[in-house]
Parts: C-alpha cells; sequence; structure tokens
C-alpha cells in the first residue's frame, strides 16, 4: 500500500465525509465564482492540512470526532487555497497543482477577488456555527501569513536575509497555518485542554520542515506541478543559498549577491548561482535543518499512548520530508 492510502486509513471515513463539506461550504449562486470553484474543486491538491486535523483530533480523542471537527478541516481547506490563489499572484506564477493558475486563467483582477470569497466563506463557517475559538486560531493564522509574505518581499527587496529571519518568514507563512490545524483538531474535540497548544507546537515544528522541503523542490527540476527555479527569479533567498552565502569568501558572496541583484531574469546566470549552491553543500545543509525540525515534532508524539492515529501521524511526519511533490 502506498503510503498516502496508509496515512488515510485511519480517516477514510472523515476524509470522505469532509470533500463533500467543503463542497458545500464553496458553492456560490454566481456563475462565474461557480465555475471557478468548480475549476479548483477538480484540482485537489495533497489535502495533507485536513489530514493532520483529523488525525490528532482521533489521536487526543481516542477515536472520536465531532461537527466541530469537520467545520475546521473545510475552514483551513478554505483558507489554504485562498492563500495559494493569492499566493501564485503575488509570486506571479502560471502553475499549479499541474495545471494553470487562477492568475494564468483569469487573470490577477479575478484571482485577487476568488480568494477574498474564499477567505470570507472559510470565516463563515465558523461564524455560523458559534465556533468562536476556532475563528481565533485561524484568525491568528490569517495574519501571519500577511505578515510573513510581507515581510519575505521587504527582504527580497533588500537583499539581507539572514537565517533567522528565513525562520521567521516561513513560520510565519506556512507554519501557523500547520500549527492551527493541529490545534483545531484538538480543539474542536478538547478545548481549554493542554492538547491544543501542544498539538500547535507540533504542527508548527512540522510546518517548517515542510516549507524547507517546498524550498528545496525549487532546487530541482522534477514534475512537482508548479514551477521551479522560480525563487532566485523573484529575489528569494531560501535557506540553501542563504547558508551558503555565509560560508563562502567575500568575492563568492558579492558574485552571488550581484547576480541576484540585477541578473536574476538571466537564465543562464541564475543556472549558475543555483549550480554554486548545490556544490557548496546548501542542499545537505537544508535536509539537516529540516530532519532536526521534523525530530522534534516527532519527540512532543512521546505525550501520546501508541494507537494507530498516532502511527499514521508519524508516517505523516515522515512523508512531509520524503514526499515527491
Ligand atoms: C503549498 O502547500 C504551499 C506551501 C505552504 C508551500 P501544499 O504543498 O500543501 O499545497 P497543495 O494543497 O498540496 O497543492
Ligand atoms: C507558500 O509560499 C506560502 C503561502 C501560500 C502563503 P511559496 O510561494 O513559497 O509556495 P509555493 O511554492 O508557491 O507553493
Ligand atoms: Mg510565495
Ligand atoms: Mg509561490
Amino acid at each position: 500500500m502506498k503510503i498516502v492510502e496508509q496515512i488515510k486509513q485511519p480517516i477514510s471515513y472523515e476524509m470522505d465525509l469532509f470533500e463533500q463539506k467543503f463542497q458545500l461550504a464553496m458553492a456560490s449562486k454566481v456563475a462565474l465564482l461557480n465555475r471557478i470553484t468548480h475549476y479548483i474543486v477538480n484540482r485537489k491538491g495533497k489535502q495533507m492540512r485536513p489530514m493532520f486535523l483529523f488525525l490528532v483530533a482521533k489521536m487526543v480523542n481516542n477515536g472520536e470526532v465531532s461537527e466541530r471537527t469537520y467545520r475546521g478541516a473545510s475552514v483551513i481547506e478554505l483558507i489554504h487555497t485562498a492563500s495559494l490563489v493569492h499566493d501564485d499572484v503575488v509570486d506571479d506564477s502560471n502553475r499549479r497543482r499541474g495545471f494553470f493558475s487562477i492568475n494564468a486563467l483569469w487573470k490577477n483582477k479575478i484571482a485577487v477577488l476568488i480568494g477574498d470569497y474564499f477567505l470570507s466563506k472559510g470565516m463563515l463557517v465558523c461564524i455560523d456555527n458559534n465556533d468562536f475559538d476556532l475563528l481565533k486560531i485561524i484568525s491568528v493564522a490569517v495574519r501571519e501569513i500577511v505578515e510573513g509574505e510581507l515581510l519575505q518581499i521587504e527582504k527580497a527587496r533588500k537583499l539581507d536575509i539572514t537565517e533567522a529571519i528565513y525562520y521567521e518568514i516561513i513560520r510565519q507563512k506556512t507554519a501557523t497555518l500547520i500549527a492551527a490545524c493541529c490545534s483545531l483538531g484538538a480543539a474542536s474535540v478538547k478545548p481549554n485542554t493542554e492538547d491544543v497548544e501542544r498539538m500547535r507546537k507540533f504542527g508548527e515544528l512540522i510546518g517548517m520542515a515542510f516549507q524547507i522541503k517546498d524550498d528545496l523542490f525549487d532546487y530541482g527540476q522534477e514534475a512537482i506541478g508548479k514551477p521551479t527555479g522560480i525563487d532566485i527569479k523573484e529575489q528569494k533567498m531560501t535557506l540553501p543559498l542563504i547558508h551558503v552565502l555565509n560560508n563562502c569568501s567575500k568575492k563568492e558572496q558579492d558574485w552571488v549577491i550581484n547576480s541576484i541583484k540585477k541578473y536574476n531574469k538571466d537564465q543562464k546566470r541564475v543556472k549558475e548561482v543555483i549550480a554554486f549552491v548545490k556544490d557548496k553543500g546548501g542542499l545537505e545543509y537544508a535536509v539537516t535543518k529540516m530532519k532536526q525540525f521534523q525530530e522534534e515534532a516527532l519527540l512532543i508524539l512521546n505525550n501520546y499512548s501508541e494507537s494507530e492515529f498516532k502511527r499514521a501521524l508519524i508516517l505523516m511526519v515522515n512523508y512531509v520530508i520524503e514526499r515527491k511533490k
């Protein structure tokens, strides 16, 4: 059995039901909106966030989920989708999940509005059911995503990013949402318990590893359903490059910075920078850091006794860093 199927086995009933509820949560009476939401629903992502959410809920609550858990899963996937639609505008990216991005097909104006629509739909799933505790967790994550994206833009302009700031950016733009989905999973069934904070921390650590993996993909050539090799073009410096910059001569530093500043659209030069980062061990360093976050996350699971849900979560943690897309 494939690893993803193995992970989904203990939550297969919940994931099926979630899909139905998610589609309902997206529906609209406006024809153009419905056309676009159909386009999105037909090109599903990995759905890792709902998977984390259901597995956490079942692990902390003896295998039981509630209606709140389903709502939490819908909200998180709606917010995640909104963030991707907007991210592709911000990054000027034309591919997502193996197909054209929303901005590539319908242009930026519509993509901005579609993202806002999903954001509001997500908030309303909570509000309509008085899940204000869940809404609070989600709203903090949304604020942090925006702050992380803006910090990233600021650093791309100044090219003065450090390793510590890189971690702060990825914690905000990616890890907080995965932290939110793990704490939502716990809060949906056991509100106001220590599980909620513990699972938030677990999700945050995994989220860090997840984004480092995503940044490593950008250095590869594999088909992952979205463009690779675009980070340097966008003047986005990620962990492999930051590490190499910290460990090379002044002359090499100047060459790298100058390449990113002035030659970021020159394909040949970008390839040379990528080759330089690889040659200097940038990828290996990022892999080491990714594994440190992963191991720290696994330690947190030691607080829980053996169950099929815990086993699946451990598989999921490994999947985050071994996935092929
Ligand atoms: C992509 O997330 C955005 C990042 C935080 C890197 P996913 O890789 O989970 O996206 P989908 O939903 O599977 O497409
Ligand atoms: C992902 O940002 C985080 C958000 C969507 C906010 P990236 O720009 O690094 O992710 P991909 O590579 O486009 O999925
Ligand atoms: Mg981005
Ligand atoms: Mg992007």
